[in-house]
């Protein structure tokens, strides 16, 4: 394999422009079985105060240069010099614009990075994004140079009957030999990461949308032969996305034409390039019989996501890969936004910040922390990451919250319109919001540069005499692996006082902080709230809706927390009050002896969530979620030291025996009253129905201490996120009954035609609890269905183990490192980016009690110390051990 990528550290601090400038490109592909030769023609000039004899340094990976010409002339051999990884061209003129032609050959059967142009099930298709336009051709291959592209494609007309680019279709036509071509035309000026080109024999789900200016726009979803059916849903929510985005943040389409293509071998979810987005097939492709309602709503997301980011990646991108988050974290806020406007907000609000505290939160406060805008990079594949795409949303948020809806709106109009066309920087983008609603957001801007999660500190006083109430609210931020500042920072922090009836106390403080529409603009290192008269002692309900990122620690009575669990105003709270007392309750319990740690919950928390469960005038999705008690990992991370991972598993197990024990006849009720026969509907209330059904499920086979009404409802199951919903508490709670076994084998005959359904069967037996379930996982991985080549599949086994299954991953005597330690190497010499990816697993090694932790330790120096480790992995296990 040839190493190209060299593993320096890249520097914010090093940017400068380009020496020359592109002006436009124009690229024939022509595809070959075994080949692909790329004829890359640019027009490009010196830039004006470069020197003059500078000479010309273009980016490559892997690459074969075949031909090279200037202005149409062959260039002579001492012109330039082309390594795999670099074209130099010298004396190119001092003055004027000129043409290089670049052709280069390259064999996308072999390349399984699946970055640049590669073979997906027979289609061609290609991967730009971050630096794999390189591995195309020569280029400029930063975000900063942005240039209208032509492209041209050809190829043999069986083989590959759909031709597609970005942009608008230009022509087509036919060429000898049963060959054809196709021409696509870019009028938008874009970066080399969004190029995109896709040829194949492919099916089309077709439709239309017109924009609110009257334009026309054919949408197209291509998908495998025989699946365009799977793509209905899709095509909806991509629709829906469109006219969302004209409503809430009025930007509207820009093209003719509008296409979605479904890979099945894709390295990430999906990929925004423009007029031409290309996904993971998991995202497209869904019936009622092999998606579950989680899977619909991922493909709604993601749909949105992609979508989205026409305006805020594309038609504004990034100037370089430090500003990231100017794209990733802005759009996912605006795909959170269109999920809680589509759906439930409480409810969504709930899992996405779920998601912040089981993923972002574990990376900010381990070795792998770093800034939302980093200063430096080795692998900026592996800066995708939680911190840069969900707290990078949650500052936007806090952007949002703190400037109000109007204020935010203005700003955001304010970035459309000042930096429509160019390559921005976040320091651009906060400028918008202060330049358009005259804020001061310099304490603000730190949460971009200073890493780590901070913790907000509460405290409240009563005094009786007087009906005074104080709150006092303090930040601080430890230094964490990042190394970055401490400073306080600007965070609003929305609270309430909340009355014994459920009302909002409508009380302002008389002196101190102040609360602006119940948010405090927190942003010194304390502040404190005074308020006179406030009618008794109020419980106080504080971060609602999770306004800033941080890890609370305000000391209230289980009293106080029950009550409001029950009576916020802010419903959002209600879950989040009722599950850090869970988090911080397992937490303690975790550390105690097993004998001593039989019912880990209080009777008070137990009834609370019961009764919250059976609560028929609450929404069942919330009624869903507050079910879910917070997970292994979560709790580990809470205990933050000397973790037993044993420990913490049969903690949780306790706890949902008191949960199942306590609340059996409320369980058995909503079991019954579940929809079972009802015709599928993959809508969010539905969905939250079904939910909740099942978790009653998972808790009554709990109380029945048998997996037999699983085993029926599997067995009877008409959709499939009952059905998944039955094979997960079999494996997860009767990991080794029978029934199991027997659901696995009927679920594999049943599904086993369908890749997607097979990951879900791979990926439950790799997380079912036990430490015997390595040997289990090892078998599988000699399953004729099982290679670690398909990205999805790979994650499937491996990454399900690693990430979901502690028990057995941290097995005391090691095993379970070293497994995933091989399956590393041998993935990292297929696909880097994947390796890089599951490493990230061992993370919190230094968190275990001492005998894990060294095993860890040991299995990683082992990992490091590998002769042909990729840079990504390299990057990956250094700054781990670091
Ligand atoms: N930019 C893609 C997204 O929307 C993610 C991605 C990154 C895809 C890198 C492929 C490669 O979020
Ligand atoms: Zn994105």
């Amino acid at each position: 394999m040839l190493r190209t990528d060299t593993g320096q550290t890249v520097k914010l601090s090093d940017y400068r422009e380009t020496d020359f400038v592109f002006e436009s490109v124009a690229l024939t592909i022509r595809l070959f079985e075994g080949r692909a030769e790329i004829v890359s023609e640019l027009t490009l000039h010196r830039r004006p105060n470069t020197a003059p004899d500078a000479p010309l340094v273009l980016d490559g990976d892997e690459l074969r240069l075949i031909s090279i010409e200037m202005n149409g002339e062959t260039l002579a051999s001492d012109r330039f010099d082309a390594t795999p990884d670099q074209l130099t061209v010298r004396d190119c003129p001092a003055s004027g614009s000129f043409t290089l032609t670049i052709g280069t050959e390259i064999v996308p059967e072999d390349n399984t990075k699946l970055m640049g142009l590669y073979r997906s099930n027979g289609v061609w298709c290609t991967q730009c994004e971050a630096e794999g336009f390189r591995r195309i051709t020569y280029f400029y291959d930063r975000p900063d140079v942005l240039i209208p592209y032509r492209v041209r494609i050809e190829a043999d007309r069986q083989a590959a009957p759909v031709l597609l680019s970005n942009g608008n279709p230009a022509d087509t036509g036919e060429l000898e030999g049963g060959r054809h071509y196709a021409v696509w035309n870019d009028p938008f000026n874009k970066p080399a990461y969004l190029f995109a080109m896709v040829a194949g024999d492919l099916e089309l789900l077709s439709d239309s949308f017109t924009t609110s200016g009257g334009r026309n726009v054919s949408l197209g979803i291509y998908t495998e032969k025989g699946r365009s059916s799977q793509a209905v849903y899709a095509m909806d929510a991509l629709k829906r996305s469109m006219a969302w985005d004209e409503r809430r943040f009025g930007r509207e389409y820009d093209l003719d034409v509008f296409n979605i293509v479904a890979i099945s071998d894709f390295n990430m979810g999906a990929m925004e390039n423009k007029g031409l987005n290309v996904f993971n097939h998991k995202y497209v492709l869904l019936d009622p019989d092999t998606a579950t309602d989680q899977d619909y709503a991922g493909v709604e997301t993601v749909i949105a996501h992609e979508y989205f980011h026409n305006w805020t990646g594309n038609r504004i991108t990034c100037r370089d890969w430090f500003q990231l988050c100017l794209k990733e974290g802005l759009t996912v806020y605006r795909d959170q936004e269109f999920s809680a406007d589509e759906r439930e907000r409480t409810v969504q609000r709930i899992g996405s910040v779920r998601r912040l505290k089981s993923l972002q939160f574990p990376e900010d406060q381990g070795p792998l922390q770093h800034p939302v805008r980093p200063k430096e990079y080795r692998e900026i594949n592996n800066f995708y990451t939680a911190t840069v795409y969900d707290k990078g949303a949650e500052l936007v948020r806090m952007i949002a919250t703190l400037l109000g809806e109007e204020g935010f709106r203005a700003g955001m109009d304010l970035y459309f319109d000042r930096h429509d066309g160019e390559a921005a920087t976040i320091e651009a983008f906060l400028t918008c919001f202060e330049d358009a609603t005259g804020t001061d957001l310099s304490r603000f801007a730190l949460w971009y540069h200073q890493a780590g999660t901070p913790t907000l500190t509460v405290e409240e006083r009563y005094e009786e005499a007087s009906d005074r109430y104080t709150v006092t609210l303090s930040q601080s931020l430890e230094q964490g692996a990042a190394g970055t500042g401490t400073e306080p920072m600007l965070m609003p922090v929305r609270l309430g006082l909340v009355g014994p009836n459920g009302e909002d106390r409508d009380v302002s403080p008389s002196h101190g902080a102040e609360l602006l529409d119940g948010v405090v603009h927190l942003s010194e290192a304390n502040e404190t709230l005074v308020f006179e008269n406030v009618g008794g002692k109020p419980y106080l309900s504080v971060l609602r809706d999770f306004s800033a990122p941080v890890t609370l620690k305000h000391e209230q009575s289980e009293a106080d927390r029950i009550a409001l669990a029950r009576l916020d105003p802010n419903p959002f709270n209600r879950w989040r009050i009722l599950n850090d007392l869970l988090g911080e309750t397992l937490a303690a319990a975790s550390a105690k002896p097993a004998s001593e740690n039989t019912t880990p919950l209080s009777a008070g928390v137990v009834d609370a969530i019961v009764s919250s469960a059976g609560d028929d005038a609450l929404d069942p999705a919330f009624r869903a979620q507050i079910l879910a008690l917070p997970g292994e990992a979560e709790v580990a991370r809470l205990i933050g030291r000397n973790v037993d991972p044993d420990a913490v598993f049969e903690t949780l197990n306790a706890a949902r025996q008191q949960i199942a024990d306590t609340g059996s006849e409320v369980f058995a009720r909503l079991v019954a009253g579940a929809p079972a026969d009802e015709a599928f509907s993959p809508d969010a209330e539905s969905a939250g129905r079904r939910a909740l059904a099942n978790g009653a499920l998972g808790y009554l086979c709990l109380a029945d201490r048998s997996p037999q009404r699983a085993a029926e409802r599997f067995a009877r199951a008409s959709n499939m996120t009952d059905r998944q919903a039955a094979l997960t508490i079999l494996a997860f709670r009767f990991p080794d009954a029978k029934e199991t076994e027997d659901a696995f084998a009927a679920f594999y005959d049943r599904h086993q035609r369908d890749d997607l359904v097979l990951d879900k069967w791979f990926a439950i037996q790799a997380a079912a609890p036990g430490a015997s379930r390595l040997e289990k996982v090892n078998t599988l991985l000699s399953h004729p269905r099982f290679t670690l080549r398909n990205p999805n599949r790979a994650r499937s086994l491996i990454g399900s183990f690693a990430g979901l299954n502690p028990v057995a991953f941290h097995r005391a005597d090691g095993a379970g490192y070293a497994w995933v330690a091989d399956r590393l190497a041998e993935l990292d010499a297929i696909n880097p980016q994947i390796s890089a990816r599951l490493a990230t697993a061992f993370r919190a090694w230094r968190t275990l009690e001492p005998t894990r932790c060294e095993a860890a330790e040991m299995t990683l120096r082992k990992l490091a110390a590998m002769p042909q480790l990729s840079t990504d992995l390299k990057d990956i296990v250094d700054r781990t051990l670091a």
